[in-house]
């Protein structure tokens, strides 16, 4: 079974195409993050994971589900992990977590696609975007012929910047900058209530026709991306800046 996230559409378009080759069953976790349903799951064929790279780590939100959930059926467990850059030293805290879980840890596939963090950097545009793609789909399909196997993922060599990103900043980022506080709506909006909807922590509610942010966000990047107005900013840096969505899927919501 392949289990995914997505903020906005890369690690879904990764499961999706993973599922496509290997014939199984691809389930979003968003239902299942946002209303905190942690209740078993089976599948018979092997775990697989799709998931964005939030400072070189798995998301909190997620680790905190595999953590809470039980998962029956095939022990061997893959993940996928998106990101813009690289996933640094990840693949040893997953170790760890399948190891908690007895689950065998079968290597995680690092797939660089298009940077979505607009509240600290910035996106492709589409054309660029397309082309990252492109370069992935050769590593998710290589990474779909190993499940099929049965083979582990190899794993690239770590270096002391790669433990440095996943441990001590990953540690820092949450505190000092994942927070919702410089989300505003602008005029712009059209009071068509999605960013609410595609939140997975249900931090947005809309109070008068205008969104007003909660202080439980993960920095998905949904809300601002998503927004089909355009209407969403994050403080002065996402000003003008190019909003990213998948442009090979539509996510969910
Ligand atoms: C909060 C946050 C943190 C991120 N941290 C990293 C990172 O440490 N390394 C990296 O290469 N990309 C990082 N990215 C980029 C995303 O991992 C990448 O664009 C990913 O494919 C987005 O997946 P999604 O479209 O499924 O949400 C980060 C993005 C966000 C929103
Ligand atoms: S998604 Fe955009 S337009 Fe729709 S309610 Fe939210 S801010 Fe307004
Ligand atoms: S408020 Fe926006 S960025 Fe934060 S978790 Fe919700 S959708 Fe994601």
């Amino acid at each position: 079974m392949i289990l995914y996230f997505s903020g906005t559409g890369n690690s879904e378009y990764a499961a999706k195409r993973i599922g496509e080759a290997c014939r199984d069953e691809t389930v979003s976790l968003f239902e299942k993050i946002r209303s905190r349903d942690f209740s078993p799951m089976h599948s018979d064929s092997p775990w697989v994971v799709a998931i964005p790279t939030y400072a070189w780590r798995i998301p909190r939100i997620v680790q905190e589900w595999l953590h809470r959930t039980s998962l029956s059926g095939n022990r061997n467990i893959y993940f996928v992990m998106t990101c813009g850059g690289n996933i640094g030293n990840a693949g040893n805290y997953l170790k760890k977590l399948c190891a908690a879980k007895g689950l065998n840890y079968m290597g995680c596939a690092e797939i660089v696609m298009p940077e979505n963090y607009i509240a600290m950097f910035t996106a492709p545009a589409k054309e660029e975007a397309l082309a990252i793609i492109g370069q992935a789909e050769q590593v998710i399909d290589n990474a779909a012929l190993l499940i099929k196997k049965g083979e582990p993922f190899i794993q690239p060599a770590v270096t002391v910047k790669d433990k440095l990103n996943s441990g001590f900043v990953n540690n820092i980022f949450y505190p000092a900058f994942v927070h919702a506080k410089k989300f505003y709506a602008t005029d712009a909006c059209i009071s068509c209530g999605k960013c609410a909807k595609v939140c997975p922590l249900s931090n947005i509610h809309l109070d008068r026709g205008k969104p007003v942010w909660g202080k439980n966000c993960t920095h998905c990047m949904a809300c601002i991306c998503r927004c089909p107005a355009e209407a969403i900013e994050y403080g002065r840096h996402s000003r003008g800046l190019v909003r990213y969505v998948c442009p090979k899927v539509t996510v969910q919501g």
